[in-house]
């Protein structure tokens, strides 16, 4: 069988076709290694182009039942295509896997999940703890031989691989988790699975190094990649598409985290706002769309008196640059610069927000922390404020007003032109220092 050389980094996965002493992509020395590609497997046969007509499309769906991963992967299980899951260890991968694997046996699909992390016995206890209904086949292995083997030997619908980090080629002379194993390994994978159209989820841990070695270079590979996130601390996950070709990205699945597992949250808002207790200053609600829904979120900001020269600004889930041009536009608008406070900024539940249309309720926590006025828990605030201290319009105010009165909030504040609302006082802004008189 002829066979192809090229050279591999092993630290970033950079490919050439002769050997350097250091690689120019990541700046490793000796990292580079020669590779052996076995050329029938990259081509078989000649291809040549086609004219696909639309009747060729069948792009089938499987809906799992388990709410928030339909929502996020677009409305179910694309069948055929490959995801890769990836998030720091211990942060819940392999409790969702077991339970999209239950489900599948439930729907009468067949799943076969491979671990080359646990034993038999691990998994099984674990199976047991999580209380799951379907039983489905488990491989514990770590060869890739292994797997295809067991795969091809079935029509599988579902091949969950936990994790990738842990599968390796033996014939290949590194270690597993090495750049140049997860890309064999994950390609022949892939390509194995394909060709019998069988669904594919790679489990990929991400750690502090490992983060551009490890999954991120498998993103480019497959057709999802999907990123499990939340503080370890707290008992909520979220879901996200980085990318997905077959829906959207901004959807945000959110997921409690509980001993007998991983329970979809269909209603964040009420778990997000039902956290706070009771609110002092500094805080105010704000209605953040993501996705095709709405998520009232808390902004909590904290203004304390600083003794040196240059004031910290901070912000976690919110854009620090933002905050600083907030923080000008806010100082303009009241007449006094506050230099001898620090400003800290913090979106709760680690959520991320890079709407425009948070600034106003960033605005107004800051101000409320500054004056020590409480805002009030039946409160929220919506709009993006302009270099000038106006406060523009924003996408989907109408969305947001609804989904505040679901929750009982009685006044909002919001941009100028927003129709009266029966039952709900709208306060419409003009300005920042309207918000400075109303707040005061
Ligand atoms: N035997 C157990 N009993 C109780 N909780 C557990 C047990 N095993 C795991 N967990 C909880 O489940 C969380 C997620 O674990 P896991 O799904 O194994 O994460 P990952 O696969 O992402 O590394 C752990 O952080 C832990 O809190
Ligand atoms: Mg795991």
């Amino acid at each position: 069988m002829a066979k192809k050389v090229v050279f591999v980094c092993d630290a970033c996965g950079y490919e050439t076709f002769k050997w350097m002493g250091k690689c120019p992509r990541c700046g490793g020395w000796d990292t580079i290694r020669e590779f052996k590609v076995d050329k029938a497997a990259e081509s078989q046969e000649k291809k040549s182009p086609v004219i696909v007509s639309d009747d060729d499309i069948t792009e089938e769906r499987i809906v799992l039942g388990i709410e928030e991963m339909d929502r996020v992967l677009g409305g179910g299980l694309t069948t055929g295509s490959s995801i890769l899951l990836g998030g720091d260890p211990g942060i819940g991968k392999t409790t969702l896997c077991f339970a999209i694997a239950a489900r599948m046996v439930e729907l009468g699909l067949n799943v076969l999940y491979v671990s080359g992390e646990e034993s038999l016995k691990q998994l099984a206890s674990r199976r047991k703890r999580l209380n799951l209904n379907g039983n489905f086949p488990i491989l514990a292995t770590n060869q890739l031989d292994d797997i295809i083997e067991a795969a091809s030997g079935k029509a599988y619908d579902l091949v969950i691989i936990d994790s990738i980090q842990s599968v390796y080629n033996s014939s290949l002379p590194m270690l597993p988790g090495n750049v140049s194993q997860i890309k064999d390994v994950s390609s022949k994978l892939t390509m194995a699975m394909k060709s019998m159209d069988t669904t594919l989820i790679f489990i990929g841990h991400v750690t502090k190094e490992g983060a551009i070695a490890g999954p991120k270079i498998l993103e480019h590979m497959v057709d999802t990649v999907l990123y499990f996130e939340g503080d370890k601390m707290l008992p909520y996950r979220m879901l996200r598409a980085i990318k997905n070709r077959y829906g959207p990205v901004d959807e945000v699945g959110i997921f409690q985290m509980k001993k007998e597992g991983l329970i979809s949250i269909e209603n964040p808002s009420q778990f997000f706002v039902s956290e706070r207790g009771d609110i002092g200053s500094g805080s105010a609600l704000f209605p953040y769309i993501t996705g095709s829904r709405p998520i009232i979120l808390e902004v909590q900001a904290v203004t304390p008196k600083t003794n040196f020269s240059i004031p910290k600004r901070l912000s976690l889930g919110y854009d620090v640059n933002r905050l600083f041009i907030l923080i000008a536009v806010i100082e303009k608008a009241i007449g006094k610069p506050f230099f001898d406070r620090d400003v800290y900024v913090n979106v709760t539940g680690g959520m991320k927000v890079n709407e425009p249309a948070v600034d106003l309720s960033v605005a107004a926590s800051i101000i409320s922390s500054l004056k020590d006025i409480a805002i009030g828990q039946d409160t929220a605030l919506f709009g993006e404020v302009g270099l000038t201290g106006e406060i523009r319009r924003i996408v989907y105010m109408d969305m947001r007003i609804r989904e505040c009165e679901r929750l009982g909030i009685r006044k909002i504040f919001c941009p100028k032109g927003i129709e009266k609302v029966q039952g709900l006082e709208i306060v419409p802004l003009k300005n920042i220092r309207e918000l400075y008189e109303h707040l005061l």
